[in-house]
């Protein structure tokens, strides 16, 4: 871009945001500036008579203040309106959020930093504030990225970045810098969401955090030892028991993890075996359905349900640590053939499972290509991070968030693929 064609844009640039500054101000704000102008124009109105003698009464009055006294009702709409307009459009703390936006480097192509246009309280949370900023062609990702920086140069935290009519603008969902998730949350079976098939993932600066396997259909956890993965892989199969899944799980720590109150709900595997013929009964079972629903033309299992009247079940399969199995260094060939056909029925779930009703949730401290396939990685499209340095986050998330974001002691701090914080809750298995 040419300085001339900069200088040009920059200009019309101006003028929109003029214009919007007008438009954009909040309702409240014009509603009294109206009611301010009004009880003006009454009260110049009423007093029109004794300004304009007061005027002739000074006799060494200049001739155009003069000129004013005995218009008064005319300057007032004048003068008036001009000041009004002044106050819509000045940017009071609007100029100071831009140049901090500037001063971290937040501009496009032609220098031009974000415009702010309104900054409110957010209707269902009170606590969050929304700033809105036209994005000035800046993309969402650019915003993203840089939201450690933003949230310094704002003093905020920012929970959500979402763009606005359209892509023109961008919504930053805000809380102030202090504010902090709790660190303990306890479960209560009233979170339990009421929506087929939500499972509810913990709580976040916006209300509790959800993901819909009939929309979302497989769960990847990551992040360090101690993180709180395992707790959130168990908080979401206690859901899933619940709402009457078959839940399936693999677990090759020993058992460890999983007391007997599992063992009673759960179908447990504890050898590598005995997982692939799980696996291969799961996948029969996916192929049994496929016909089912192609006789009956029924795209999904919700609807199959519903227009057959049957309750053909949700089935999830649950692995933790999933590297213990699928890490083939130090293998022979013979077991390196089994752990090959244990991805490949993990690959086809990972692909075909969502219309059927067969979900993957697979936690894993590390879940880089020598343990996840492409083929099973790329189809878990909800990835978890917990506690995590930057390398592991930029595995996990494709970014290093998790890294910026999560606080080194952290447990059960969670990093939504979305970019969503949230505190998991903690669930007494017991109860199960
Ligand atoms: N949501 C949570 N809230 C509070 N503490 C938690 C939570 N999740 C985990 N923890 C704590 O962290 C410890 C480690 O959790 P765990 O799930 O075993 O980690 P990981 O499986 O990632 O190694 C737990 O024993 C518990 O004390
Ligand atoms: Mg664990």
């Amino acid at each position: 871009m040419t300085q001339n064609e900069k200088f040009r844009f920059k200009r019309r640039m101006e003028r929109r945001n003029l214009f919007s500054g007008i438009c954009g101000a909040d309702k409240s704000v014009k509603l009294v500036f109206l009611l301010l102008y009004l009880a003006g124009f009454i009260w110049v109105w009423c007093k029109q008579g004794a300004i304009r003698s007061a005027g002739d009464n000074m006799v060494l009055l200049s001739p155009i203040l003069k000129l004013v006294l005995e218009n008064s009702m005319t300057t007032y709409l004048l003068l008036g309106g001009g000041v009004i307009v002044f106050l819509l459009v000045y940017p009071f703390g609007k100029k100071a959020a831009q140049d901090q936006l500037q001063s971290i480097g937040l501009v496009n192509h032609a220098g031009m930093v974000p415009v702010l246009l309104r900054k409110y309280r957010d209707k269902e949370n009170n606590h969050v504030t929304i700033w809105e900023f036209r994005s000035q062609s800046i993309p969402l990702v650019t915003w993203q990225d840089k939201q450690s920086s933003i949230e310094a140069a704002l003093d905020v935290s920012v929970v959500k970045v979402k763009y606005s009519k359209g892509k023109s603008r961008i919504l930053l969902h805000t809380v102030p810098a202090r504010t902090d998730l709790p660190e303990l949350l306890e479960w209560k079976d009233s979170c339990l969401s009421q929506t087929d098939f939500e499972l509810v993932l913990g709580e976040g600066f916006l209300g509790p955090v959800k993901v819909n396997l009939a929309h979302i259909p497989h769960i990847l956890l990551g992040g360090s030892t101690g993180s709180g993965k395992s707790v959130l892989l168990k908080l979401l199969l206690m859901q899933a028991i619940r709402k009457g899944a078959i839940v399936c799980i693999a677990d090759f720590k020993g058992g460890v993890d999983f007391p007997a109150v599992w063992h009673k709900n759960c179908r447990m595997c504890f050898e590598e075996t005995n997982l692939l013929a799980l696996l291969t009964e799961l996948v029969n079972e996916l192929e049994r359905r496929k016909s089912l629903f192609r006789e009956s033309e029924c795209p999904n299992i919700s609807q199959y349900n519903k227009a057959t009247g049957s309750a053909l079940k949700r089935y999830i399969f649950a692995c933790d640590e999933v590297a213990e199995v699928l890490d083939k260094t130090g293998l022979n060939k013979e077991q390196k053939e089994l752990v090959s056909q244990i991805e490949s029925k993990l690959a086809v779930m990972a692909r075909q499972g969502r219309a059927f009703g067969i979900h993957l949730i697979l936690a894993t401290q590390r879940p880089d290509a020598n343990i996840l396939s492409g083929q099973i990685r790329n189809n878990i499209d909800c990835r978890v991070c917990g506690r995590a340095d930057n390398v592991l986050s930029q595995i996990i998330l494709d970014s290093t968030a998790a890294a910026e974001q999560i606080p080194k002691d952290a447990r059960g701090r969670f990093l939504l693929h979305d970019g969503t914080v949230f505190q998991g809750y903690l669930c007494n298995e017991e109860s199960l």
